[in-house]
């Protein structure tokens, strides 16, 4: 039997206080109450409150009106046996995934190895209970100047030295421990989280590869590979880290030092399949012209992946006052609300993709993105509307060939974050957030399935309407999915629509293969401007500050029966809304969690604390946790219910309180971190 720890006062020694939640970023990147690049001094930035932090914003712009003229309401979708011209590469149903700036780990994953983040667990788990694990990267431009130290006062595992701000660039040098490295194991152990880590390119004479030594000593098949550099197109911009001039032939010879120093590093375990290049942002280089360096083929066999970084636009001006327009995001809300501007976004990119990674056999990803650099947009990137863009974008990267996409998860003052922990000091009594580009995520994973054999097409649905955009998901050869948005607001229900969908059966050697039912999930809220209570097939993270990382509420799945004499399926799809219609039973049942709103909840009260948990799951975890181990005890007394795979329990509905099991503490939504 081992110890419940019931006492809230044992985690609140957590070395690094609220304050240091902010983080010194270069320009144009995210932020922790950062600042500008033009500020040298070091962390000022008020802890911020409640109230005041992005993150929490209480902002509700105004949906656009339903555009004149109106889309068509009622449009024919025509699917084929044996696939349709133009599907993407079969793609991985771990696509959507994460990337989490590095200052913040001990935030958003845990306080060490022991104690890890409850809520972040349970969010990884409903993605890999649907396609069996999670890409995420931890880096970001906190990665260029971090040390890993054998130990930190107060046995912390990150440390943030703001009197040595330096330069132009307010990037404090950070120090961590391997600490972070077993608990990222310990994470992938529980929820098969696999990990993306940067190399620090600040300095490469001679580069500090301690972080590949020990990354791959400790996470092993859980680490995917190392970024090396990122957004070196902007390091001129960012002050001091390249003289004026630098190039892609100057990135191309540092890549070849890097190569050379780790393939004479002992303490190096894998030095092939390791490196990403180039994550070139939206800056000064194409990705043109850094493969114009040869850099791909003459490197091959070291690199990993292809990889570039991208937010369509930014928010610096208001975030850090570094001058130029102040955007107001009502005037930019509708940009998000189209299916331009994924299409937009990506079309830079599509040259790469086939004509650059696919021959190479090569990866291709977009290891960071959001709505907006520098935080996002009050109530456009919290916003339902926001859940529909990443979606389709996201969709549309999977389309063009893209091989995967990191959804970035900024601090308190960023409003576009997939999930964020309470404020510090609100620790005790609020749980976590659960922002609109999760649910595009979770979504996403249904979308794709578990098969990696998903491959997509935009079908240029209903004449091409930008409101109304669909796409079809084949698995070898057989439609399994059909995907349709709508991105207008109108509870009159005029602008809801109906797609006619046929499985066959029309052009030449087609018999007809409509299936006699279908099952249609939805994505819905009211209004593209809400910013909380979205539900996807009924259920929901609920409001700001109220999930404990599992969907609550009942699931509710739609039943359409098709018409056996024409052979088609009627499929409404209401204004605003995204539609999952799945066209197999195999594709409904692989990504539908049985029995997920029968999962018990653990509660614990603050109050007296006091909890109940089921000791069963401490005496079967037998020193050995894992998901199956938790589940089946918790579950007790649900006997032969199917359970949910992979939640995890252990969360509070309320209170400060980390159970620990077998040697593991999980700390709920309601731990002091
Ligand atoms: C892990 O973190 C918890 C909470 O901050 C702390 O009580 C514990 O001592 C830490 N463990 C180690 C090994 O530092
Ligand atoms: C949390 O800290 C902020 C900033 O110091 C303060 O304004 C706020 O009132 C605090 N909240 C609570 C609940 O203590
Ligand atoms: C360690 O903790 C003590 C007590 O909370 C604090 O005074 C001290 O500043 C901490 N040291 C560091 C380096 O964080
Ligand atoms: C989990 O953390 C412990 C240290 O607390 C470490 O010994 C173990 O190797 C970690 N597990 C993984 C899979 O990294
Ligand atoms: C890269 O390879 C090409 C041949 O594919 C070669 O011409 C070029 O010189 C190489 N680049 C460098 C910088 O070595
Ligand atoms: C659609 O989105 C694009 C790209 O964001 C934007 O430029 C355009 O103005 C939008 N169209 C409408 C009609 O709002
Ligand atoms: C994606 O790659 C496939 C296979 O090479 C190709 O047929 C398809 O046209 C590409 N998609 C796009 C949008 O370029
Ligand atoms: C899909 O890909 C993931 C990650 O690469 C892998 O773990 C999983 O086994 C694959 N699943 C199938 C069915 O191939």
């Amino acid at each position: 039997m081992r110890l419940l720890t019931l006492s809230t006062s044992f985690l609140s020694s957590a070395s690094l206080a609220w304050a240091q939640y902010s983080v010194y970023q270069p320009q144009y990147q995210v932020i922790y109450n950062g600042l500008s690049t033009s500020v040298t001094t070091t962390a000022t930035a008020a802890s911020a409150t409640y109230s005041g932090s992005a993150a929490y914003d209480t902002t509700v712009l105004s949906a656009p009106a339903v555009p004149n003229p109106a889309p068509a309401t009622s449009f024919g979708i025509q699917l084929y046996s044996g696939g349709m011209t133009g599907l993407s590469i079969p793609q991985n149903g771990g696509f959507f995934g994460f990337s989490i700036e590095m200052s913040v780990v001990n935030h958003v994953l845990g306080s060490n190895s022991s104690v890890l983040q409850v809520p972040f667990l349970n969010l990884m788990a409903n993605i890999q209970q649907r396609v069996g694990w999670v890409q995420v990267r931890v880096g970001g431009n906190t990665q260029e100047s971090a040390v890993l130290v054998a130990t930190l006062a107060n046995n912390s595992i990150i440390s943030k030295d703001y009197s040595a701000v330096s330069g132009t660039t307010n990037t404090p040098p950070l120090d961590y421990t391997p600490e972070v490295f077993y608990m990222m194991g310990n994470i992938s152990a529980l929820t098969n989280v696999r990990w993306y880590l940067g190399v620090p390119f600040f300095n490469t004479t001679p580069f500090d590869l301690s972080i590949v030594s020990s990354g791959q000593a400790i996470l092993g098949d859980y680490l995917l590979a190392f970024q090396a550099g990122n957004e070196p197109d902007l390091y001129t911009d960012h002050g001091d880290h390249r003289v004026e001039g630098y190039s892609p032939y100057d990135y191309y010879g540092e890549i070849d030092d890097l190569i050379t120093q780790a393939g004479s590093d002992s303490a190096i375990l894998k030095t092939d399949d390791v490196w990403i290049v180039p994550s070139v942002a939206s800056g000064d280089w194409t990705p043109e012209v850094v493969w114009d360096t040869g850099i791909v083929g003459n490197f091959s066999d070291h690199l990993n992946a292809l990889a570039v970084e991208h937010y369509p636009t930014d928010n610096c001006a208001a975030q850090f006052n570094t001058g130029g327009t102040i955007i107001n995001p009502q005037d930019v809300f509708p940009d998000y609300l189209n299916h331009t501007s994924g299409q937009a976004i990506v079309a830079p990119y599509i040259n790469t993709a086939n004509t650059i990674a696919q021959p190479a056999g090569k990866p291709f990803i977009m290891f960071e993105t959001n709505t907006a650099s520098c935080g996002g947009f009050a109530g456009v990137s919290n916003s339902f509307g926001a859940a529909l863009w990443a979606l389709d974008y996201a969709m549309t990267m999977a389309y063009s060939n893209f091989t995967g996409a990191l959804f970035h998860a900024g601090g308190q003052n960023a409003y576009y974050n997939p999930f964020t922990p309470p404020p510090t000091n609100q620790s005790s009594f609020k749980q976590w957030s659960v922002g609109a580009t999760y649910y595009s995520a979770l979504v996403m994973a249904e979308v794709l399935g578990p098969s990696n054999a998903s491959q997509l097409i935009d079908l240029g649905a209903n004449d091409n309407n930008i409101y109304t955009p669909g796409y079809a998901i084949y698995e070898n050869g057989t439609p399994t999915k059909l995907a349709l948005f709508n991105y207008i607001t109108d509870s009159s229900g005029a602008s809801d629509y109906t797609a006619t969908v046929a499985i066959g059966g029309s052009g030449a050697g087609q018999d007809n293969a409509t299936p006699s039912s279908v099952r249609v999930k939805y994505l819905r809220s009211s209004s593209v401007a809400d910013i909380q209570d979205f539900t996807w097939a009924g259920q929901t993270f609920g409001a700001s500050l109220g999930s404990d990382g599992r969907l609550a509420g009942d699931l509710d799945v739609q039943t359409v029966n098709c018409d056996t004499s024409s052979n088609t399926c009627q499929i409404k799809v209401p204004a605003p809304s995204f539609a999952l219609v799945f066209l197999t039973d195999d594709a409904y049942s692989s990504v539908t969690p049985t029995a997920t709103e029968t999962f018990p909840t653990t509660v614990f009260t603050k109050t007296v604390n006091t909890l109940s948990i089921d000791m069963s799951v401490l005496e079967t975890s037998n020193g050995h946790v894992d998901m199956e181990d938790v589940e089946a005890a918790t579950s007790a007394g649900s006997s032969g219910a199917e359970r949910t795979r992979g939640s995890i329990v252990g969360m509070g509905v309320v209170g400060t309180v980390a159970v620990a099991v077998a040697g593991w503490i999980f700390m709920g939504a309601a731990g002091r971190l």
